[in-house]
């Protein structure tokens, strides 16, 4: 029973910023070797120097988790280098141009939160399987309430989230006992993704009443959920999506 990730390297998307970047510390802190994901070269350089001041390896490597092929290559160079023992499907977008009512939702931005969100995810684990079954390694899927229950104006992320918390289940079945496939779903987080809904006023106040701890979550809030799960105390879980979210779901 030990939450000591020490010699196990974590591979986390979206690693470069957010919830993303707690987690990619909270391994790092817990003696994990991780290597951060993102489009964005500079932001990950900054994330992989965090890491590294923390005793542990780490390697810049960018990638967009919508290009399946370039996710592959990605995950091969790191397993060559490090080996993978978990694995963090934690990008996620959510733009304007999926937010709205049905009609003014394009196919383009539909399409769009489904390839980063859901297909990236799958492209991810994919590109994973073989080092994580050699590994006896484990997944953890990034999903959010949106993938619990329904969020009015959001169809896309809606669907992506849902979408990620039956891929949780599909991928935990397929992959026992060799690897241990589970879920977050956060509530609302002050990160960059949220700074539009934390920056109006009414918009926060009617998020913040709605959530029973009354607050946005910080992101080091999800981080240690997250290494909860890929650690040796949550052996026994596979298959689960875990709600941190302040209660939302709860009502
Ligand atoms: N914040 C919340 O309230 C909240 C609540 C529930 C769930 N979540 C979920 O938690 C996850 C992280 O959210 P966050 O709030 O930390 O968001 P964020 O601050 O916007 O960070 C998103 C991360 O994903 C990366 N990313 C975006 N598109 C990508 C792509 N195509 N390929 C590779 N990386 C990509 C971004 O880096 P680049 O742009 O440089 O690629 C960044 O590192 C998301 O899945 C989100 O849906 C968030």
């Amino acid at each position: 029973m030990e939450l000591d990730l020490t010699g196990k390297t974590a591979v986390v998307t979206g690693g470069s910023r957010g919830i993303g970047r707690a987690i990619a510390l909270g391994f790092a802190k817990a003696g994990a070797n991780v290597v951060p994901l993102s489009r964005t070269e500079s932001a990950v350089e900054n994330v992989v120097e965090s890491v590294r001041e923390r005793g542990v390896e780490s390697r810049v490597e960018t990638v967009d988790v919508a290009d399946s092929d370039a996710v592959e290559a990605c995950f091969g160079r790191v397993d060559d280098d490090l080996g993978i023992d978990i694995v963090v499907n934690n990008a996620g977008i959510n733009p304007d141009a999926a937010l709205g009512t049905p009609e003014s939702v394009s196919d383009e931005g539909f399409e769009q939160v489904m390839d980063v969100n859901l297909q990236g995810a799958f492209a991810c684990a994919r590109a994973a399987e073989s080092s994580l079954k050699a590994s006896n390694g484990t997944l953890l899927n990034v999903a959010s309430v949106g993938g619990l229950v329904g969020l009015p104006r959001q169809h896309p992320y809606v669907a992506s989230k849902h979408g990620l918390v039956g891929l949780t289940k599909s991928l935990a079945l397929d992959w026992a006992p060799d690897v241990r496939v589970n879920c977050l779903a956060p509530g609302y987080v002050a990160t960059e993704l949220t700074t539009e809904l934390q920056e109006n006023e009414k918009l926060r106040r009617s998020i913040e009443e709605r959530t029973p701890l009354d607050r946005f979550a910080e992101p080091e809030e999800v981080a240690g959920p997250a290494v909860f799960l890929a650690s040796d105390l949550a052996t026994y879980a596979t298959g689960a999506t875990l709600a941190v979210d302040g209660g939302w779901t709860a009502r």
